[in-house]
């Protein structure tokens, strides 16, 4: 990748370092020569989202920092982790500080706000969902299992994005030359909203198997969720968020892969052809 004129000297702090974009954008920096330092309950450097006591040692020293909060900036107990970090980044001086967000979340939008506030130099990289919910974390399993249950209609459009673009657009706010991307919201879809059936129809050919669609309710979800380790109250909060993002108003895309990185977003298919030749869908 050269789409950065690299102008940062000094410890660059992710949360998150080997969750799906954390893991890449680290990558990317490390490769480039830059010192990451990650952050998350087991990461390098211990750091908990719910304990305030961790964030201090976290941000100190520190020239810059990605910032993904989990499990979901919609979440109760989302803006006040935020707004503590940010604040102890601004007290430190460090200006080039990139928030991940979600796409059409009223609560997200609210945290957005209130990091710009404290960061104004900062800049909000809000995202469609990730094509890597098909490949890593509590979701992965649909597409093995050959069943993809979401609680959205069939006819129901999402611009899936994939992370490695989101990495791209990350390490280009971070190191890039001049204040372009200061004070501004990034918002980063793929390049085509793909309705949930299609989506199931190009995860199954891929994968060499029948994936089919099924829309379920958000109770059914949150059983989902929780068989697949998520605490309680997190899988009932997600399937609530998932019921109002998946109606629709998510659906238009966006050209700001394009703009910032000068080429196309990738699309589903092709991300779900690379997964499938990784082996990511075999089955035993
Ligand atoms: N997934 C999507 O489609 C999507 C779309 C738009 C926006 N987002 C945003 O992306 C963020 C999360 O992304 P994700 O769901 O894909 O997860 P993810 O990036 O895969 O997150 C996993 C990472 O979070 C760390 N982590 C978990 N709990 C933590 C805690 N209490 N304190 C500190 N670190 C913690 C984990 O490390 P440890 O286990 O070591 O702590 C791991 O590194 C959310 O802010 C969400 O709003 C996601």
């Amino acid at each position: 990748m050269d789409t950065t004129v690299q102008t940062l000297a000094g410890t660059i702090l992710i949360t998150g370092a080997h969750g799906k974009t954390g893991r890449r954008v680290a990558a990317r920096l490390t490769s480039a020569g830059h010192l990451v330092r990650s952050a998350s309950r087991s990461g390098d450097h211990p750091f908990d989202w719910t304990n305030p006591h961790t964030w201090p040692a976290a941000v100190d020293g520190v020239a810059a920092a990605y910032l993904t909060y989990q499990p979901d900036l919609a979440l109760p107990g989302a803006r006040d982790a935020v707004t503590g970090v940010a604040t102890a980044l601004a007290e430190r001086g460090v200006q080039r500080v990139v928030l991940l967000s979600g796409r059409g979340e009223p609560l997200a939008q609210e945290c957005e706000r209130a990091f710009l506030d404290l960061v104004p130099t900062g800049t909000v990289v809000r995202c469609a969902f990730f094509d890597q919910n098909f490949t890593e974390g509590p979701f992965a399993p649909a597409v093995i299992d050959g069943v993809l249950a979401l609680p959205g209609a069939p006819d129901v459009a999402e611009p899936f994005l994939d992370a490695e673009d989101i990495a791209d657009v990350v390490v280009t706010a971070l190191l890039a030359e001049g204040t372009e991307h200061e004070g501004r919201v990034l918002e980063l879809t793929g390049p085509r909203a793909v309705p949930l059936v299609e989506t199931a129809r190009i995860l199954g050919d891929a994968a060499g198997h029948r994936v089919q669609y099924q829309q379920v309710s958000a109770a059914d979800f949150a059983a989902v969720a929780e068989a697949a380790g998520l605490p309680t109250d997190e899988a009932r909060g997600l399937a609530e968020l998932f019921v109002d993002l998946l109606d629709g108003h998510n659906s238009a895309t966006t050209t700001t892969v394009a703009d910032v990185l000068g080429r196309p977003a990738r699309s589903l298919e092709e991300f779900a052809a690379e997964a499938a030749a990784g082996g990511a869908w075999a089955r035993a």
